[in-house]
């Protein structure tokens, strides 16, 4: 499984895009994941693909087995997750119930093209993390490049997957050998539960080729404020850098007063 050759680092083209609503924002979503595959697949073998978990990324997900799944290889795609709730993946709160509900479970994707985090097998968060760190470490040579994209969500208090503010600065080792270079356990705030997490690395969210961050709703403006109006270095939706393309999908309500698409 091969992925081209990347282009040397540099900053993230950044783009705001604000659409009407949840339908209209999750339409374009899933176009633009449509078009980048179709991109990324004309050179290589493999698409891999991390999925955001919450409530935001439901349409974009019936979307993609829906509307776009007949155009899709989804043969040659690989499915991961940014983070997940330290829950059985048949639990209501699980990211993988959403995502097997919502898509995986309607589309051809082989099975061993789906990599979840392995809440049910693995006594601890810790040790669960340990274990998906050993699956990121099977499929990428190191944290800095990983997905070809990474869908992400951003909390009310400025989070996104499960690393939450204040950033721990310290919180991923530079060494690639380190499982904690690739995925921990977190803690949420109490109101966000189910309160035990595990969750990649920021580094490794970064070190995907292209992020797509979605947000809906009024309760995510103050965030939304913090990261791309005035931005807050300590809240980790700020630090989002991925690799070569950085894309906002918000809808209207999401909006902060005085931001303007781009
Ligand atoms: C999670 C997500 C988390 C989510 C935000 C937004 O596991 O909860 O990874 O980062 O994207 O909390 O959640 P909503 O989409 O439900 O607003």
């Amino acid at each position: 499984m091969t992925s081209p050759p990347e282009s040397p680092r540099e900053s993230p083209r950044n783009s705001v895009h604000v659409f009407p609503d949840i339908e209209a924002l999750s339409r374009a979503a899933a176009q633009h994941i449509v078009s980048h595959m179709d991109r990324v697949l004309s050179e290589a073998d493999r698409y891999t693909l991390a999925l955001a978990g919450g409530s935001t990324p439901r349409r974009l997900y019936e979307l993609l087995t829906g509307v776009y799944s007949g155009d899709l290889p989804w043969k040659q795609v690989h499915v991961f997750w940014g983070d997940e709730r330290f829950v059985p993946h048949d639990d209501p709160n699980s990211n993988v119930r959403l995502a097997r509900e919502t898509l995986l479970d309607h589309v051809d994707i082989p099975e061993g093209n789906v990599h979840p985090i392995p809440t049910e097998t693995e006594p601890t968060a810790e040790a669960a993390a340990r274990a998906y760190a050993a699956t990121l470490q099977r499929a990428f040579d190191s944290p800095a490049s990983t997905f070809d994209a990474a869908l992400l969500g951003v909390g009310s208090d400025g989070h996104t997957a499960s690393l939450f503010p204040p950033l721990d600065r310290t919180d991923a080792p530079s060494d690639p050998s380190a499982p904690e270079a690739w995925a921990k356990a977190s803690q949420a705030p109490p109101e966000a539960s189910p309160r035990t997490r595990v969750t990649c690395t920021l580094p490794v969210l970064n070190g995907a080729r292209q992020a797509l961050v979605l947000a809906s709703g009024s309760r995510k403006q103050e965030a939304l404020h913090r990261v791309l109006a005035d931005p807050d270095p300590s809240l980790p939706a700020a630090q989002i850098q991925p690799r070569s393309q950085l894309s906002w999908f918000l809808d209207a309500a999401a909006q902060p007063p005085g931001l303007s698409a781009s």
